[in-house]
């Protein structure tokens, strides 16, 4: 098959540069400006490669949406605030989110929406999808001080990772070269890092832009008083292991098929991430998974709701989302939910609960 657009251009910068890093490569496939994965289509639901919690039913966003009602109280109920929404997509959740929390009285006059989004093909969705005034960001720098609420689903996952491997005894950095026949391939080339080597075969797996937007995410609370909340699939403790995965038309893949064409994501690792967040000057609560959180939020109840209003088609998909979300197999326990707060503020629900 003829490789894709940006593979050419791959190909040439590592025949000019030689072999990239992983997260070189990952930025790449995602963002390039002309050919980048998100850069140019709308990659959810059946006819695209892969679908997102708010995607599967409205209930998640409108559980958040309470959540977000929580903060604003917890916050003083501010004549303004901001409610910002890191990699919104579709604008699915954050749609779901403001009908929910706009009962709770102050919410709907006070709110000042920002959304953080690279894409301007999903900028353009979001835009329809939300009608209303909305300040986009290409990056957190630009967001205006004052109290917030920062909401992350499934966009810590999408930011580019480096990878190491144990081989007789010191670190190797993966990184993608080129074959024989000018095809990528993953190679492997001495790398200096500051912990001992594992058994043979070890990866380690290392997110510095992520963890550079979470100290940044915990120094913005610190300053201004505000609570987060990032929902995303990965691990509670820091382990090793490749988590590094390649997504097409809702089918896995190699991550050298196709550059620009497949999501990249990798899982997050919660105990970095939280770290990160704690060093920026905010605290961290949890993570607890999806299953809890969304539990805890009254999933069962407003599932039950939906479905006495529905007729009996549209119960059977109520009942297919509510198990997808929360399922133990499903997303239930595979994804994760952090939250943080500026110092001071109380332990948002359900973080705190046993
Ligand atoms: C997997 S999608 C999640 C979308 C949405 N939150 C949902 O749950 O349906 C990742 C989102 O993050 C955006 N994104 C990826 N990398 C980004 C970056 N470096 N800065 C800002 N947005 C980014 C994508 O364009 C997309 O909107």
């Amino acid at each position: 098959m003829k490789p894709t657009p940006l593979e050419q251009i791959i190909v040439a910068m590592i025949r000019e540069d030689g072999p990239i890093p992983l997260d070189r490569y990952m930025a790449l496939c995602l963002g390039h400006p002309v050919h980048g994965y998100y850069m140019s289509r709308d990659p959810f639901g059946p006819e695209g490669d892969f679908i997102t919690a708010p995607e599967i039913s409205q209930i998640f966003g409108e559980l958040i949406g309470i959540w977000c009602a929580a903060a604003f109280q917890a916050l003083g109920a501010p004549d303004e605030f901001h409610l910002i929404e890191l990699g919104p997509g579709r604008g699915t959740l954050m749609s779901d989110m403001l009908r929910a929390s706009r009962v709770m009285p102050g919410f709907r006059d006070g709110v000042r929406i920002h959304l953080v989004e690279t894409s301007p093909a999903l900028r353009k969705l979001q835009a329809a999808r939300l009608g209303q005034t909305i300040t986009w960001h290409d990056s957190l720098a630009t967001l205006p001080d004052g109290p917030s609420i920062v909401i992350a689903n499934e966009f810590f996952d999408a930011l580019p990772i480096r990878q190491f491997e144990s081989r007789n005894g010191q670190w190797m950095e993966r990184r993608i070269g080129l074959g024989a026949d000018d095809r990528l391939v993953i190679g492997l080339s001495a790398q200096h890092l500051d912990r001992p080597p594992g058994t043979d075969g070890d990866i380690l797996e290392s997110a510095p832009l992520r963890d550079d937007i979470a100290r940044e995410l915990g120094s913005r609370l610190a300053a201004s008083p505000g609570v987060a909340l990032v929902i995303d699939y990965g691990h509670a403790a820091s382990a090793l292991g490749d988590t590094l995965q390649a997504v097409r038309r809702h089918k896995f893949c190699s991550i050298l098929d196709r550059p620009g064409e497949a999501d990249l994501t990798s899982h997050v690792d919660f105990e970095s991430l939280g770290n990160a967040l704690r060093q920026g000057g905010a605290l961290p609560h949890g993570p607890i998974t999806q299953r809890q959180f969304l539990l805890s939020m009254g999933l069962e109840a407003r599932a039950a709701l939906l479905t006495q209003k529905a007729k009996l088609p549209e119960r059977n998909v109520i009942g297919r989302a509510v198990e997808r979300l929360a399922g133990e197999n499903q997303m239930g326990n595979l994804f994760k939910v952090l939250a943080a707060t500026s110092p001071g503020l109380p332990t948002p629900y359900p973080f705190g609960s046993p």
